[in-house]
């Protein structure tokens, strides 16, 4: 079974080959254990060739032995959770005597008893995958019918759970043929080509126009055209979309790894999402235009998200509170849905979900709908499935992010959730023009906010990094808006370095956690700004000295110009002057440089963490 995987399609004039591996390239963040492809070749045979392991391998495999190519071929890039990750395994998966050629992200659910069938039947497997059995039953229905749209009618009809399924026959030469349920799949249109992708990375470097096909739907691509129907087979219209990205913002560009680029575009994240949004010292988003009535009567919120996304939800909860006068709650989509929720039409529902993909957020999200509530989805990803089933989008304008371990996207959620508190705040009549105003000026300060911590503190926090690179145990605390940015900077370490990190809320402290600390035992503390409460930051440095007196080697993360923390701290990461809500935008700048640099000391692969996928398809 597949949790994650990327997927390319192309039928055009052009060799397909170099077209499929440099999609799959751009896909590798989707899964990356192994890949393969397969083409249609010039006289007309299908090749395949397939390899556990990163793309490269496949890459090797090919220039050691080249095989044939053509112009329509297929191409995968895999995250295998049941079948290891292994050359049989991998995709493509062939059936009716190797002419057909078959590729698939999600879960077939009720692979086992289609298998049982197809057994009985005498046919062979040679491989541990559900996908091998869509394979095998497509070429049944193939055979059959001897129309390869007609045989995936047949085939999508006996499928539960999953599934993005791409295949080419050799019989049909110039045609691949798709279909999606509650997994992604998108079209790029060329001139006298088209392509299929997971998503518009697949193709983005040969075609800005897309479209998204919805769920439960066939496309048949040829070179000329391409149509879309229902599993039925009626025809239906399709959404057509420009992409914004352009292909170099899909690619590394000179960075060491896509996380050090991701990094860097932190200012510009945070930028374009604001992009468009502020008009004279308020915030009006154009694409929640009409749902004015929708934002007055809500009485409650609940934030739903998973991973770095969630600590982004948490964050949210201050702002939305305090400009919107509306209860808030966040919580882990996968706890959300299964504990029955108190929820009604009055419920606002605000996923945040980097990919669009999140199968945990986007269960919760479907859940919520069936309750009733409204949904409203902050994404990074044109076209994903969550704001597809969504009643409004804000979209974030991050652009791509293909390293495994979130950063410019959780800065881009963040402005992303305040922006919505502070149209809410306007639509409801909760906010004054004059903290509307106030804010609006501090949104704009923080691109060159963070801009100054990465000129000023990278190099500074990079050294120390490599200077710590033997540490087993990091703890972060924090307060107020500080304490998710604790958790938000655990999580990373845990991620990248693969080592022990915990975060907790800094009051918190005495209650336990202070128990842990013993002479030498680092600590991050995130240090809210003097200026804006003396109250708390007077309590966070008294933390400061108690796990100081304990031994703790403390780093400080704090305001410029904040002396108080000098005394204490055995080093200071300095972060510009911004309000209480605003600073967590800077203080995980820092937070995220120290677990690149930590990583990166010994010697980690910090684009693609081990055990992780970027996007995780499966509850
Ligand atoms: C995975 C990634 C995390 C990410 C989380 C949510 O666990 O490793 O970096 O925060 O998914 O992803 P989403 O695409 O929904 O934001």
């Amino acid at each position: 079974m597949e949790r994650m995987c990327g997927i390319v399609g192309y039928v055009g004039p052009r060799d397909s080959q170099a077209i499929l591996l440099s999609g799959l390239a751009r896909l590798e963040y989707r899964g990356y254990d192994s890949a393969g492809i397969a083409v249609i070749d010039r006289d007309g045979d299908l090749d395949m060739r397939k390899r556990a392991g990163k793309l490269q391998v496949l890459r090797d495999d090919l220039s050691a032995h080249p095989m044939g190519d053509g112009t329509t071929g297929i191409g995968h890039t895999r995250w295998a959770t049941h079948g290891g990750p292994t050359d049989a395994n991998a995709h493509p998966h062939l059936a009716d005597d190797d002419k057909l050629a078959v590729i698939h992200n999600g879960i077939i659910e009720n692979f086992a008893e289609l298998k049982a069938e197809l057994l009985a039947e005498g046919y062979t497997f040679r491989s541990e995958t559900d996908t091998e059995v869509a394979a095998v039953l497509l070429g049944r229905e193939f055979s059959a019918s001897r129309d390869l749209v007609a045989a995936f009618r047949g085939v999508v009809a006996r499928l539960e759970g999953a599934f993005t399924l791409l295949a080419m026959h050799r019989d049909e030469p110039g045609l691949v043929v798709g279909a999606r349920r509650n997994s992604p799949l998108v079209i790029g249109l060329g001139d006298g080509e088209n392509f299929l992708g997971s998503d518009v990375a697949a193709f983005v470097e040969h075609t800005r126009n897309a479209l998204a096909i919805g769920q439960d739907q066939i496309v048949a691509i040829t070179p000329q055209g391409v149509e879309v129907t229902d599993f039925a087979g009626g025809t239906v219209e399709v959404e057509p979309f420009e992409v914004v990205w352009d292909a170099s913002a899909a690619e590394k560009g000179g960075w060491s790894s896509f996380m050090a680029k991701e990094v860097s575009e932190e200012p510009e994240a945070v930028a374009n999402t604001l992009r468009g949004r502020l008009h004279d010292g308020s915030v009006v988003i154009p694409e929640l235009d009409g749902l004015d009535d929708l934002f007055a009567g809500v009485s409650r919120v609940i934030v739903i998200a998973c991973g770095t996304a969630a600590y982004a939800g948490m964050v949210g909860k201050y702002a939305l509170e305090q400009w919107t006068r509306v209860p808030v709650d966040v919580e882990l989509a996968h706890e959300f849905r299964y504990r029955d929720p108190v929820i009604g039409p009055d419920t606002l529902v605000v996923s945040i979900s980097q990919s669009g993909e999140t199968m945990d957020t986007l269960m919760a999200v479907k859940y919520a709908r069936e309750q009733g509530a409204k949904t409203l989805s902050i994404c990074n990803t044109q076209g994903a499935t969550i704001p597809r089933e969504s009643d409004a989008i804000v979209y974030t304008h991050a652009g791509p992010e293909v390293a495994v371990a979130s950063t410019k996207a959780f800065v881009a959620q963040i402005t992303a959730l305040y922006l919505l508190a502070l149209h809410i705040g306007r639509v409801r009549g909760s906010l004054s023009p004059e903290v509307s105003r106030d804010a609006v000026t501090q949104l704009e300060a923080i691109p060159a906010g963070i801009a100054r911590v990465l000129e000023t503190e990278q190099e500074h926090i990079e050294q120390f990094a490599r200077w710590m690179g033997d540490t087993q145990s990091v703890l972060f605390l924090g307060r107020h808006v500080g304490y998710p940015i604790a958790l938000e900077g655990a999580l990373k370490l845990k991620e990248l370095a693969y080592i022990h990190a915990e975060g907790f809320a800094a009051g918190e402290l005495k209650h336990g956690p202070i128990a842990l600390i013993e002479p030498g035992q680092a600590v991050f503390v995130i240090v809210p700004s003097p200026r804006a409460s003396r109250e708390l930051h007077k309590k966070v440095v008294s933390n400061i000295q108690e796990i100081r007196a304990r031994g703790a080697r403390v780093i400080a993360v704090a305001e410029e110009g904040d002396a108080a923390v000098l005394p204490f701290a055995d080093e200071v990461l300095r972060i510009p002057l911004a309000g209480p809500l605003f600073e967590p935008l800077l203080a995980v700048v820092p937070l995220h440089i120290f677990a690149m640099g930590l990583a990166t000391a010994k010697g980690l692969d910090v684009d693609q963490p081990r055990n992780l996928a970027k996007s995780v398809t499966v509850e």
